[in-house]
């Protein structure tokens, strides 16, 4: 990588410039630089964040057809991520997903994918009238959380649908457990499939020789990847990465200009070029001081009393293949509470706000963002939620196990657009769900729009609503009612896996 390149940013310097240059404007955006604005809004975000609130006029290239400092932008990036292309998103890394699947999958085609997908799978795989053939992720028993998926998944699957157009991966997972990415990627390619990797938590692995290798690394064909989430950049902001001969740029460029607003953010692009620059230029030196407080919260963590925190030792070389250590899982079933509540009583007792909880567990991210300063805020925290809610009782966690994926009657595209009815849960076996039913832990689809309800997942459901766990997806909060298709509407059948 050229360092002297890296410290450049073109897009970010002449919007400055423009910004600076002070020009009159007749065009979108109307508050004209934050003069036709509410005056708190305008003093409160500043002068120079709304100078450069802009949008695609002439000197500053398209995002839609870029030319200019967007492309010179790009470009940059592509070789900060060591990737061909690299296609600026903002938004999110959601709209990045639904490009790789669009781009990649036509009506009536195949794409394998975990079971755990993000729900911007699920609508891309609606939007492109795919089939998804659904992977089992590896589920933890003792955390209650799911893992990723295996090569040996991968290529059995492979080998029973050799149609498929693509594999999905999500690497790192939420709980930053990775898969042995390269050898998925070395099985695909064997068969001529590109690989599509959901990076969103994974923008800083490319920087980081300690951290599990990245998408582009591994050799995947196109990965979704959130900077604004672990990388420095503004939140909405993303970029698509793409290498290799399996995916045609031009098309993905194509399908990104189909799916992106034609008000595309300066501020958003702007803070993807900056954060590019910080991330090449500093990536290694911040990532290594992260991965030293998170360890050291590691093991402060493993010293109080009645918490978990998995590190390494908790890999196996399969589904669990390799660990972004900076995201710090706590576990919580020997207190006698559980993990939203020690959530909510972290935020309410020590203004501690975590990045998500479940039944047993509160994950915490240890970004770029943090210092010794706010790690020991951390620890001084857990140990006084630890001290208050210690329990000599042994926990009932429940072990997770999950039914087997119900048969998909027809596409989640033809469930979608059915006429449906809503009928009593318990009284659903046979009928054919148009809606999404998840649980939590592990966030898993238990049924998804086209798929058979079976008795077996009627039984599973209730059980798990009355041992606590959370249901969700269906219109009715309560998952009392279902919506249903129509019988008379079921026309169209697809493949059984
Ligand atoms: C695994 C996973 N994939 C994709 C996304 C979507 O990313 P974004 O919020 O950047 O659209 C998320 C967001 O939380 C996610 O957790």
């Amino acid at each position: 990588m050229n360092q002297s390149n890296q410290n450049n940013t073109p897009l970010f310097t002449k919007l400055k410039e423009y910004a600076n240059s002070n020009p009159l404007p007749f065009h979108i955006p109307g508050h004209k630089k934050g003069q036709g604005m509410d005056k708190e809004f305008h003093d409160f975000i500043g002068t120079n964040a709304l100078s450069i609130d802009l949008i695609n006029i002439e000197p500053l290239d398209d995002l839609h057809q870029p030319q200019g400092i967007i492309q010179e932008a790009q470009e940059l990036a592509a070789e900060a991520f060591g990737a061909k292309r690299t296609f600026f998103s903002v938004q999110g890394t959601s709209s990045a997903i639904m490009a790789m699947i669009l781009a990649t999958c036509n009506p009536g085609d195949k794409i394998i994918v975990p079971r755990t997908v993000h729900k911007s799978v699920l609508s891309a795989i609606v939007f492109a009238d795919c089939n998804p053939v659904f992977l089992h992720p590896e589920l933890d028993p003792k955390l209650g959380i799911a893992h990723g998926i295996t090569p040996a998944q991968v290529e059995k699957a492979l080998n029973k649908h050799p149609d498929a157009k693509a594999v999905l991966v999500i690497n790192p997972t939420y709980f930053g457990f990775a898969s042995n990415l390269q050898e998925i990627v070395r099985i695909a390619h064997d068969k001529h499939v590109p690989v599509l990797v959901d990076e969103a938590h994974g923008v800083h692995t490319h920087f980081h020789h300690e951290l599990p290798i990245s998408a582009m690394d591994a050799g995947a064909d196109l990965a979704a990847t959130s900077v604004h989430k672990l990388g420095g950049s503004l939140t909405q902001s993303s970029v698509l990465n793409l290498q290799g001969n399996l995916v045609d740029p031009l098309h993905v460029q194509s399908i990104l200009s189909m799916l992106t607003t034609t008000s595309t953010s300066y501020i958003l692009l702007a803070s993807l070029d900056t954060a590019r620059r910080y991330l090449a230029i500093h990536g290694e030196e911040v990532i290594t001081q992260t991965l030293a407080l998170a360890r050291k919260a590691r093991t402060q963590i493993n010293e109080i009393d009645g918490l978990l925190c998995v590190g390494k030792e908790w890999l196996d070389g399969k589904a669990r293949y390799d660990l972004d250590e900076t995201k710090l899982l706590i576990h919580v079933s020997e207190l006698s509470i559980n993990g939203h509540e020690a959530s909510d009583w972290l935020r309410e007792t020590h203004q501690i706000e975590a990045e998500m909880s479940d039944l047993y567990n509160i994950l915490c991210f240890v970004t770029l963002g943090d210092n010794e300063e706010s790690i020991q805020s951390l620890i001084y925290a857990l140990q006084d939620l630890a001290a208050h809610f210690q329990t000599k009782e042994t926990t009932n966690q429940k072990n997770i196990i999950l039914p087997d994926v119900p048969e998909l009657v027809v596409s989640p595209r033809t469930a979608f657009y059915s006429e449906t009815e809503s009928i009593p849960f318990r009284q659903a076996a046979g009928q054919i769900t148009a809606e999404f039913l998840f649980m939590y832990p592990p966030g898993i689809p238990i049924l998804l729009p086209g798929e058979r309800i079976t008795e077996e997942n009627i039984t599973y459901i209730e059980e798990n609503k009355a041992a606590g766990l959370i249901v969700q997806g269906t219109e009715d909060p309560s998952v009392e009612m279902i919506r249903v298709i129509r019988p008379k509407i079921i026309s169209r059948r697809i493949h059984r896996d």
